[in-house]
């Protein structure tokens, strides 16, 4: 022990200790090396590793005695049972630091509990070099997250604000995974609205000096433009031309539709900056040279066809094929889509490329997925790489039910929304009597982070496929499971730190964490999972996951807290440390969910 604090005091990393991955992760390396030695015979067989149901039985179990059970009876084995299986891959494990002690439950399960020392001294050791060093490992080493992507010219609604925000989650979430992660933003900026769009634009602004103020609602311009397009037909005839010129690549037409998509664009960063979110633009027209060569690659292969006038890929169980050459010749989304697809796998070169959009686009992806497994672009399998994941998610009603609209209009201007929130935390944070205590600059910042935080949680700790109701007064509660609760939790902790008058950062070098109290262990078990938590988030693309797991962590602090006096006990520097990986924990959950932290109250 002396050697290894010494170790820690020269910040010398024990590249062993730091490689192994989550907790899980190690408890299913041992069982993996007791498996092999047990039943030689089944060497494919994976550790089946779970925290236990109950946890009177220990903390981890392993599951795989009935299994392999059912796979070497009536085969000569030497076992007569499940239970004589887990009884010899309990005494086969190889001996580890980490295991107290095991037990056998039922037929066969291998409880463990894990060593008391072991859990204190790896927060401890995160403590010192950091909670990237709890990265857990994925087998990608780039990402495509395509997430957000609003169509040019029309509102960006509550379905964008979705995506933005589970999209950037899981950006997060593979980066801090050491994942390169490709952001990309792919925005409708093409397609046929554009030759009416351009020709209403020419139509108000002739000698072609456009100025954002005179289109700088772009809804309304693209409802005007609508308008016209359907009601004069020269107009029509005039805007289809224009979409012919547009792809043609006519210098004038090209500049009035990036004048078109730059005003949007001021739009959106208006969201972004406001949620912290950074994001790559590749729109639709990036991969419209790449269109033909991805389709004729498809038509080597004898997987598009015609039909009706169009060029389709029948899909197997489908009743509509996938249209990739329109009637008129014009490409569309799906043929977009296959573009794109194209070049993230071969120009770009990832292996995981995730779609986040609602459920209702879920056919979409089934279809053009399976067409590039058709191709050979992917693996026919779900569980090879390269990967796409379409992550599907629900709707965001208002009180009634229905689909969320403001008041005023009939669409909600999402800045509008996010600033409620914000102003709404400001006012709660004045009423506090925080407006005489904190300069003004604290007050806006603190309710950015809280206001802003709340819509995202809120959003966030839903599971994504279900539908949720967006509720100012629930989600800006200081009570409940809510990012206002959450931040104030993360607040209080490090006063606690603060109030000591110690030194953490000396604490952490010459101190030494125990967990004796019951409630000390469970904080920090549940410290340790936070790897394996990451992981399940990432791999299943859920972000609700960690919401659970920061909820679970800010309660599990709440009871050590409520029963174990931390300033002025004995225990004080090993609770005060304690204290600090909790912080430090949870300000890395908020940092992945997209949220700022707040330091006081
Ligand atoms: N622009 C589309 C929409 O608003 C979302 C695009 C999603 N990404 C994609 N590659 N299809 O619905």
């Amino acid at each position: 022990r002396a050697q290894y604090l010494s170790n820690m005091a020269n910040h010398v990393v024990d590249l062993d200790q730091e490689n192994v991955g989550s907790l899980k992760q190690q408890i299913a390396k041992l069982f993996e090396e007791s498996l092999r030695f047990t039943i030689p015979d089944e060497l494919d067989v994976e550790p089946a590793i779970a925290p236990c149901q109950n946890p009177k039985f220990g903390d981890y179990q392993c599951n795989n005695a009935m299994g392999l059970w059912s796979k070497v009876k009536g085969k000569g084995t030497q076992f007569g049972g499940p239970q004589p299986i887990g009884q010899a891959i309990m005494k086969n494990l190889p001996s580890s630091e980490i295991i107290d002690s095991c037990s056998i439950a039922g037929p066969g399960f291998v409880n463990v509990v894990l060593s008391q020392q072991w859990i204190a001294k790896s927060i401890q050791r995160m403590l010192v070099n950091g909670v990237e060093t709890w990265a857990p490992k994925l087998p990608v080493k780039r990402a495509v997250v395509d997430f957000s992507s609003p169509n040019i010219a029309k509102e960006m609604h509550v379905g964008h604000l979705r995506s933005t925000i589970i999209g950037d989650t899981l950006a997060r979430m593979l980066e801090y995974s050491n994942v390169n992660v490709l952001r990309r933003n792919h925005v409708g900026d093409w397609g046929t609205q554009f030759g009416m769009l351009i020709e209403y634009l020419f139509e108000i602004f002739p000698n072609g000096e456009v100025n954002d103020q005179a289109i700088g609602d772009l809804e309304a311009f693209y409802k005007a433009s609508k308008q016209r397009f359907d009601s004069d037909p020269a107009f029509k005839e005039r805007a289809q031309q224009a979409v012919v010129s547009l792809q043609g690549g006519e210098e004038r037409y090209r500049t009035a539709w990036a004048q078109i998509c730059e005003i949007s664009r001021k739009g959106y960063e208006r969201v972004y900056e406001r949620l912290g979110v950074e994001l790559e633009e590749k729109g639709e027209s990036f991969y419209n040279p790449y269109i033909p060569g991805a389709l004729e690659l498809l038509s080597k292969q004898g997987l598009i066809e015609e039909s009706e006038g169009a060029r389709v890929i029948f899909i197997e169980g489908k009743n509509i094929p996938l249209i990739v050459v329109k009637r008129d010749g014009g490409y569309n989304y799906a043929s977009t889509d296959l573009a794109a697809l194209w070049y993230r796998l071969n120009e770009e070169k990832v292996e995981w490329i995730i779609y986040v959009t609602d459920v209702g686009q879920r056919e979409h992806f089934e279809m053009f997925f399976t067409a590039a497994k058709r191709a050979g672009w992917l693996p026919a399998e779900d569980n090879k790489y390269p990967k796409a994941s379409h992550v599907g998610f629900g709707l965001v009603l208002g009180e009634d039910g229905k689909r969320f609209r403001t008041r005023s209009t009939e669409t909600v201007k999402l800045v509008d929304l996010l600033d409620e929130a914000k102003n709404r935390c400001k006012t709660a944070l004045i009423q506090r009597g925080k407006g005489q205590e904190w300069t003004e600059e604290e007050l806006e910042r603190t309710a950015e982070a809280v206001g802003y935080g709340a819509v995202k949680y809120a959003d966030l700790k839903n599971n994504r496929t279900t539908n949720y109701t967006f509720n100012f007064d629930q989600m800006l509660n200081d009570k409940g499971n809510t990012a206002v609760y959450l931040l104030y939790a993360h607040a209080r902790i490090c006063s606690i730190i603060r109030k000591s008058g110690k030194d953490i950062e000396e604490l952490k070098k010459v101190g030494t964490l125990e967990l004796a109290h019951p409630d000390e262990r469970v904080l920090g078990l549940h410290l340790l999972q936070f790897a394996e938590t990451v992981e399940e988030a990432c791999t299943n693309l859920l972000p609700n996951v960690l919401c659970e797991y920061l909820y679970n962590l800010s309660e599990d602090f709440t009871r050590f807290y409520t029963n174990c006096q931390v300033v002025g006990s004995a225990e004080e520097t090993s609770r005060l440390l304690l204290c600090e990986a909790t912080a430090v924990v949870m300000r890395k959950c908020f940092h992945l969910l997209g949220i700022t932290p707040v330091y006081k109250i």
